[in-house]
């Protein structure tokens, strides 16, 4: 080897790390390609090592030619590595990119169903008032659903609900009144109960279904008279309708209360004027009461000489259908979501 061959073999190898620079494009292949050139066994190292057979006068010369070449490949080397950085971040980033204006994936939320929303304001109406909650069974004693209510097996009254039994003795409760014994069985007066639950009756058209919901309430302590329920009565018929809305009670029967009311609500449609809702009357009829039968406390062990009490019963869906503008019952329980989405809370 001398001296052209060495500068021959320089320009070559010159031309050949810009060509392959100039087609490499990851810092990978780059990294192959200059430990290829400039590694410790490279060909830029082996050009050094050549040195060696030169004439020794010619050494010093092809030397600094080699560094020369060696500078020159290091430099290149870097501005590669400088390209191919920069490109590869960019590629990164794009392939990251997150589309902050794309639309999210909305989990879809429930809605809490009309029943379940009346239920829970009449339980916080009433918890408000004192009340406190007890659920008795939906498969009930005749003794509890009836007899115990001052309704025994050959009263007319009976004939007010058609019953599901289930043998003779056990039935599908028709009303929630049948927890106001269990209470009164177990709990001393003073006593002040909010009794909700599903009720069943053989009734099926658009204000009625087989299964439907009530919400009781019973207050036994000394002294309570008619002025307690109807006082009461405003009180949650202002909460539940709005303020403004009055009650008033007309005579009716229950065999369970003496004196018995029908209690209705001024209509919170028209303000009592008369309109569709209230069919002209100004009244709409919201739920069933009275003071409690003396019969009915003698029989739960309460004597009627010291303590009286009144108790009301109201349909859920009833309370439902009206303010929430509902015409048919069967809405309710139907289960269609697009009814039933209205309903969610925002
Ligand atoms: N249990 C009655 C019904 O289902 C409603 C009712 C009326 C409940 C008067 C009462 C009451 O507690 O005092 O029709």
């Amino acid at each position: 080897m001398n001296d052209t061959n060495i500068a021959e073999k320089l320009e070559e190898l010159k031309a050949k790390i810009e060509s392959s620079l100039s087609v490499t494009d990851s810092s990978k292949a780059l990294y192959e390609l200059k430990n290829a050139c400039l590694g410790r066994s490279g060909e830029i190292s082996e050009l050094m090592k050549g040195l060696r057979d030169l004439p020794k006068e010619e050494r010093p010369q092809a030397g600094k030619t080699i560094n020369a070449l060696r500078d020159w490949a290091e430099e290149h080397f870097a501005e590669a590595e400088e390209r191919i950085k920069q490109a590869e971040l960019k590629a990164r980033y794009a392939s990251e990119t997150i589309d902050v204006t794309l639309p999210g994936n909305r989990h879809k939320t429930g809605a809490y169903h009309p029943n379940t929303l009346i239920k829970r304001e009449l339980i916080s109406i009433f918890a408000g008032m004192g009340f406190t909650v007890f659920e008795g069974p939906e498969i009930e004693n005749d003794y509890y659903n009836f007899t115990a209510l001052n309704t025994p097996k050959d009263h007319p009254a009976r004939d007010m609900q058609d019953t599901f039994y289930v043998t003779s003795d056990l039935l599908l409760r028709t009303q929630t009144s049948a927890g106001q014994i269990r209470v009164m069985e177990k709990q001393a007066p003073p006593i002040k109960i909010l009794s909700p639950g599903k009720v069943y009756r053989s009734d099926d058209d658009a204000t009625h279904s087989p299964m439907f919901s009530q919400m009781e309430g019973l207050v036994v302590d000394k002294g309570i008279t008619l002025c307690d329920l109807k006082g009461m009565l405003d009180e949650f018929a202002a909460k539940i309708f709005g303020s403004g809305v009055k009650t008033r009670l007309r005579p009716s029967y229950f065999p369970f209360t003496e004196p018995s009311v029908e209690v209705d609500v001024s209509c919170f449609e028209c303000g009592g004027k008369g309109c569709k809702l209230c069919k002209g009357t100004g009244w709409i009829e919201v739920l069933g009461a009275g003071m409690v039968n003396r019969r009915v406390l003698e029989g739960c062990g309460v004597d009627p000489d010291v303590y009286s009490g009144f108790a009301f019963g109201m349909g859920i869906e009833r309370i439902a259908m009206l303010k929430y503008g509902i015409n048919n019952m069967k809405m309710l329980f139907e289960g269609d979501t697009r009814f039933l989405r209205q309903f969610r809370m925002q």
